[in-house]
């Protein structure tokens, strides 16, 4: 049998992890690589093969099979020689870290999860996970600490799981009345909403997007959350922050010159396009899978069935992305997080960097007291950097032993509270960056891959395989904040 590659142009990764999930699902028969793809001895069933991830098709003499990820890219090309990743409901919004769907996708194929399995996400962001998991036929089972993040697996989920044609109906209905152009309504307890959202957006466009809001509950009601999800995608961009910062800074550049109204109904009518054809592909619409807000570094919810079969996640970084404060439009608009919670929620996600006050009070005499009785690698690690420091390091750097310190903790009681959920010998796939760091004038590079491996292996975890992604970026990063190197960390319950 000859399994062909796509078109796209591959990294070397894609290529690795293409022939792990041919020898995971097909067996390990002697492969030949040839430029279109690779010559494997056997004759797999149609719906084993129909389930690759890296390949286009496979041939068996004058019979050919297109795969199911094949049909999906088709129907949501960017461009050619490039890989698609916003088919099917991926593209719903771009939320900051996603991971890349074919990822998560290949991983339940190295992990021969099936149909009926459920599989945890426990740092789930917007779902990239619990998706291709309803797209296999699997459970996913995602938690986020964040509301936002939560908000939009859901919706990813809910889209997927909506027949098209009801959503289609639902936008022609919100499309006629939004041209009507309907008075805003009063939302109850609106007052600190309305003030923090009054100083990012002119008095026209929070005028716009409450009436978006409130056409949008009125008129699709349950299903608000799929049209909540694509608005808010916008929210930033209508705003006076600068859209392209990963910092909250206010915007130079023009307001984009398309309506806010406009915008949002054709991002509404090439998602459903995507759903649809989504949903062509699967066969229907395909309803399996749900999200949760919790913490993972104190327990899981109550609602998720345990044990579970395998974890697939891409963890935040150490010192990592502001996950909340580029969000903290859409989190007001949509009611999730009042203003003033903000900055109480943004220093509670792991890798924040909140060193004011008590948080740094409590870091500091965490190090010293090794309280999180971190492993000897770690606990040294950040010690010396704490030595390191020189005259010239700011308050930025001051805090980086300690904040790291607290990432190596706050990561360590995950890898318990997932443990605890999987059954035993259940796989844990994790794509984690790299980070570095100058201190004392000198660049230090930390291998955060590694020192995550080693912490959970404190926690009951075999370490199996340190897989190097070199050029694998996770999209939305301002490019000088993009890390250049992931590293896919596998892992098992013992
Ligand atoms: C790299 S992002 C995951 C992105 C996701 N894979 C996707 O495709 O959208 C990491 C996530 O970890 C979440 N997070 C941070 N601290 C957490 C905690 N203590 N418990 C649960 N989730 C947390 C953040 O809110 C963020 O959504």
């Amino acid at each position: 049998m000859r399994l062909d590659w796509h078109d796209y142009r591959y990294y070397p990764y894609e290529r690795d992890l293409a022939a792990r999930e041919v020898a995971s699902l097909l067996g390990r028969h002697t492969m030949q690589v040839t430029i279109d793809g690779l010559e494997l001895a056997c004759e797999p069933e149609d719906d084993i093969v129909s389930r690759l991830t890296y390949f286009a098709r496979a041939a068996t003499g004058h019979d050919s099979l297109e795969t199911v990820q094949s049909l999906l890219e088709r129907t949501a090309r960017s461009g050619k020689n490039r890989q698609a990743t916003r088919y099917s409901v991926h593209g719903l919004h771009e939320y900051k870290g996603k991971f890349n769907p074919q990822v998560a996708k290949v991983l339940l194929n190295i992990f021969r999860v099936e149909p009926g399995h459920r599989v945890l996400d426990p740092f789930c962001g917007s779902g990239t996970t619990l998706v291709e998991c309803a797209q296999l036929g699997a459970t996913g089972v995602g938690i986020d600490i964040n509301p936002f993040a939560v908000f939009l697996a859901k919706a990813k989920l809910q889209a997927l799981g909506t027949p098209a044609s009801k959503l289609r109906s639902l936008l022609n209905g919100l499309s006629a009345n939004l041209r009507q152009t309907p008075q805003r309504p009063e939302f109850a307890h609106d007052n600190s909403r309305r003030q923090y959202l009054a100083s990012w957006f002119t008095a026209d466009l929070l005028e716009t997007i409450d009436v978006v809001l409130a056409e949008v509950q009125k008129v699709a009601a349950d299903i608000a959350p799929v049209f909540l999800a694509i608005a808010s995608n916008l929210l930033r961009d209508y705003s006076l922050q600068d859209p392209r910062d990963l910092r909250i800074r206010r915007r130079v550049s023009p307001l984009p010159e398309t309506p806010f109204i406009q915008a949002f109904l054709a991002q509404a009518e090439r998602a459903i396009g995507n759903v649809e054809a989504a949903q062509a592909v699967l066969g229907g619409p395909r309803c399996l899978g749900h999200a949760s807000l919790a913490d993972v570094t104190v327990e899981l919810p109550g609602t998720v069935p345990t044990p579970l079969d395998a974890a697939i996640t891409s963890p935040p970084y150490a010192m990592a992305l502001p996950y909340i404060d580029t969000q903290r439009l859409s989190l007001v608009w949509l009611g999730l997080v009042p203003p003033e919670r903000i900055l109480g929620l943004e220093a509670e996600l792991i890798g924040s960097r909140e060193f004011r006050g008590q948080a740094r009070k409590r870091a500091v005499s965490a190090l010293r007291a090794n309280d999180g009785g971190l492993p000897d690698a770690e606990l040294f690690l950040c010690r010396e950097l704490e030595a390191a420091l020189g005259e010239n390091d700011g308050f930025r750097r001051r805090a980086v032993p300690f904040l790291l310190y607290r990432y190596f903790t706050l990561m360590k009681q995950s890898f318990k509270t997932v443990r605890q959920a999987l059954r035993p010998g259940a796989p844990f796939g994790l794509v984690v960056g790299s980070n570095h760091t100058t201190i004392g004038g000198v660049r230090r590079e930390i291998d955060t891959p590694l020192h995550l491996a080693r912490l959970a292996t404190t926690q009951g975890w075999f370490q199996e395989e340190l897989i190097p992604m070199q050029t694998y970026r996770r999209y939305g990063y301002h490019v000088s904040n993009a890390v250049k190197s992931e590293t896919l960390v596998l892992l098992r319950n013992s």
